[in-house]
């Protein structure tokens, strides 16, 4: 199969070809989910909550995402692989975004970067993008900002929330990103989002118009305890998984396996 690129994602946008986004941890995650058609493999910062334990994103370290992004990279064979930049790791100057942006692609050998924020960042994409790095922007929920904004709740419900996201949106893109994550936002707005700007959007909670979707591997799966109201889950894995481990458990204290 040809290797997914950034040309490969805007081709898809002119053409209405969907693209399949979806988390990978590991290399193992990595093997399922492309043989099973997903394009681009986002090692998401979510890994800190749903695989290391913490409970936000915070926490998690440029040293954590370069373990697992490497790991997803040796994985695959032919999608796009992109790294979040974790909380703290960009936001102090274009200069410290561009070193770890060095840091994980040279490190972990993975094809993108990706950091939340909108038209604030744009002088960080621009940098970037024009030192040849490729740059998803994140827009909508931004989980990094959650002690600010209080919750993991909808972005966009004011006029003048949907005003600022629009101009995100078209700031982003602009200033070179190559693709825009937008995250639990009205679908409508998503809509005029996706219809306005050039780039290709990723719509997580974000309507049916988004260029291409993404999930959690963990929601998507049914691993997680709970899922957000937008990720619906399409298997019970961890229920699946209990089962198997309980049942050889049981047979060990049975004195039954191996049989
Ligand atoms: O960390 C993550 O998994 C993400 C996606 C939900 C877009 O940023
Ligand atoms: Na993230």
């Amino acid at each position: 199969k040809k290797a997914v690129t950034a040309a490969t994602l805007l081709r898809a946008k002119q053409s209405d070809e969907k693209i399949v986004w979806l988390t990978a941890y590991d290399a193992v995650s990595a093997q399922i989910a492309e043989a099973a058609g997903a394009e681009v493999l986002l090692v998401g910062d979510s890994l800190g909550m749903v695989s290391l334990g913490f409970d936000s994103t915070l926490p998690v370290t440029l040293d954590h995402m370069i373990h697992h992004t490497a790991a997803v990279v040796r994985g695959r064979s032919h999608a796009w692989v992109v790294c979040d930049l974790p909380f703290g790791s960009y936001q102090k100057s274009k200069q410290q975004a561009f070193e770890s942006s060095v840091r994980v692609l040279q490190e972990s050998g993975c094809d993108a970067v990706k950091i939340e924020g909108g038209e604030h960042m744009a002088e960080t994409i621009e940098f970037l993008s024009e030192r040849g790095i490729a740059v998803v922007a994140h827009i909508g929920l931004t989980p990094q900002s959650v002690k600010k904004f209080g919750s993991y709740g909808k972005r966009g419900k004011s006029e003048g929330e949907q005003k600022q996201l629009t101009r995100d949106a078209r700031t982003v893109s602009g200033a070179g990103a190559v693709a825009l994550v937008l995250e639990n936002i009205p679908a409508d707005l998503a809509n005029a989002i996706t219809a306005h700007v050039e780039i290709p959007t990723v719509g997580i909670g974000a309507g049916i118009d988004c260029d291409a979707q993404v999930l959690v591997w963990n929601d998507l799966l049914g691993i997680s305890e709970s899922n957000p109201p937008f990720a619906p889950a399409y298997a019970n894995v961890r229920e699946t998984m209990t089962d198997a481990i309980s049942r050889w458990a049981a047979d060990v204290k049975g004195g039954v396996f191996p049989k």
